[in-house]
């Protein structure tokens, strides 16, 4: 049913933890299956994102795509990072089970959460970024019926 990428990230998670001090902070939660994500943002003065660690009170697939995604926005500009989307997540883990799509979705909005923590604080628009959700169940709702 799932990938050995998957398999892996969710068995040996990346960058697990948080980041004291961090530049931006983001939480989101899905009220449908109960879980939460929180990610933490070491950002530098030009707008590399040098650090990430997440917290997840989630299911395994929640785990592994936010490794995966902690994973992809290390090391990238703000604006690298606004482009990866939970789809590209999903491909870098050779995929999830479409029951858990959804999953996926909390690593992304909890990355931009974080990075409208950050934008916030430091009174800057980043291109692209609106407000964020902290429950993404609602948004779901709207795209199960397309
Ligand atoms: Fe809730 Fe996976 S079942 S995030």
């Amino acid at each position: 049913m799932y990938s050995e990428k998957v398999m892996d990230h969710f068995q040996n998670p990346r960058n697990v933890g948080e980041i004291e001090n961090a530049s931006g902070v983001g939480t989101v939660g899905n009220a449908k299956c109960g879980d939460i994500m929180r990610i933490y943002l070491d950002i530098d003065e030009n707008h590399i994102i040098k650090d990430v660690k997440f917290k997840t009170f989630g299911c395994g697939a929640a785990v592994a795509t936010s490794s995966m995604a902690t994973e992809l926005v290390k090391g990238k500009t703000i604006e690298e990072a606004m482009k990866i989307t939970n789809r590209a997540v999903m491909e870098a883990l050779d995929g999830l089970p479409p029951v858990k799509v959804h999953c996926s979705l909390l690593a992304e909005e909890a990355i931009h959460a974080a990075l409208w923590d950050y934008a916030e604080k430091h009174g800057i628009v980043i291109e692209g970024l609106e407000k964020p959700k902290s429950d993404i169940h609602e948004d779901e709702e709207e795209k199960e019926e397309y």
